[in-house]
């Protein structure tokens, strides 16, 4: 393992996703035109996003001794994730999500993570050698919160790079966030964290800075089909905005698109590329990864981005 090696902590589950003209209402039941079984889990989505993106990554993850399982394994060994972080829980479920995506790629999601709910910081401490062998940390809130904080501390105490994805959202400790370099959020979870409802860029201006206030390095808004706004400190008003970049090919599914732009993310800040040419790789990344079906298989390959334009 290099010291490029990003450490993932995170969860793995099946997606069992719907496409249907539209999105059922509570209590509806509307008839879909086809349906897709795939790896999904953020974590997992983001590590293959890594490893696609030209990234080295350890997925720390629990998982069960299931056929979901072993689905799981099969993703890592074809996509040359590293499974020395994984937890194999023996006669427990892996998790699954149920997804439903509508005519212009809207989605729902519920995730049961199943065995993934199960990760211990006492399980973190046993993979230790991850931490000590990799130079970045990108986590999120899929994983039980105390791991998630306790994969932060860790990090930051061996000089890791932390990423933050904070999805979906939770409240946590205000504090932790300190512990964050770089933090992800949506425009949903950006106006949670930070109180100001992010509808447009001027809200995400003021919602960056409010990140930044909480201890937060550098704030990443990601905000769907309109790009990205990135706050770098307090006193940066303006930051870097980058609108997401327009193709031929129609977008169909946008599931996994903020862990397909994480992953690219963190493969940039590994590799030391400046941030403003991170933000550009991970937004290309991810814009390619709408017009494609799936999460963790939507991600394109690093040579697909590069040949973009
Ligand atoms: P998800 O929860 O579906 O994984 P997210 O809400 O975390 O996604 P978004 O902000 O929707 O993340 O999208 C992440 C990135 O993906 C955007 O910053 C952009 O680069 C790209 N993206 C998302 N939607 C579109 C779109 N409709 N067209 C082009 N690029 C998009
Ligand atoms: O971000 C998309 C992912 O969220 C899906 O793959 C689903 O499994 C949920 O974890």
């Amino acid at each position: 393992m290099s010291s490029r090696n990003i450490a993932v902590v995170g969860i793995f589950v099946v997606d069992l996703s719907f496409i249907t003209e539209k999105l059922p209402s509570p209590g509806e039941t509307v008839i879909g035109d086809n349906y897709i079984i795939g790896p999904g889990g953020k974590g997992s989505n983001q590590a293959v996003a890594i490893s696609r993106s030209g990234g080295k990554v350890s997925l720390i993850a629990r998982i069960g001794d299931d056929q979901f399982g072993q689905t799981g394994m099969k993703l890592y060994e074809s996509e040359k994730v590293s499974t020395e972080g994984l937890v194999i829980a023996e006669g427990e479920k892996t998790g699954s999500a149920a997804i439903s995506i509508d005519q212009h790629g809207m989605n729902s999601i519920v995730v049961v993570p199943g065995a993934a709910n199960g990760l211990t910081k006492e399980m973190i401490d046993q993979k230790i050698n991850i931490f000590n062998n990799s130079s970045t940390l990108l986590t999120g809130f899929e994983v039980p919160l105390n791991v998630a904080t306790y994969s932060l501390k860790l990090a930051r105490s061996k000089g890791l790079k932390t990423i933050l994805n904070p999805a979906p959202y939770f409240e946590i400790c205000k504090d932790s966030y300190k512990l964050v370099d770089f933090l992800t959020p949506n425009e949903h979870e950006a106006s949670s964290i930070s109180g100001i409802n992010v509808v447009n860029l001027d809200t995400a201006r003021e919602a960056g800075k409010k990140l930044c206030e909480l201890g937060v390095g550098v704030s990443v808004i990601t905000l769907g089909e309109k790009g990205v706004l990135c706050t770098r400190g307090i006193k940066d008003h303006e930051g870097v905005y980058l609108p997401a970049v327009r193709l031929k090919e129609k977008v169909i599914d946008t599931v996994g698109a903020g862990d397909v732009f994480n992953g690219a993310f963190a493969t940039g800040i590994s590799e030391g590329m400046t941030l403003e040419k991170t933000l550009e790789f991970a937004n290309k990344t991810a814009s390619i990864s709408v017009r494609r079906q799936g999460a963790a298989l939507s991600a394109p390959y690093r040579d697909e981005v590069n040949n973009l334009y």
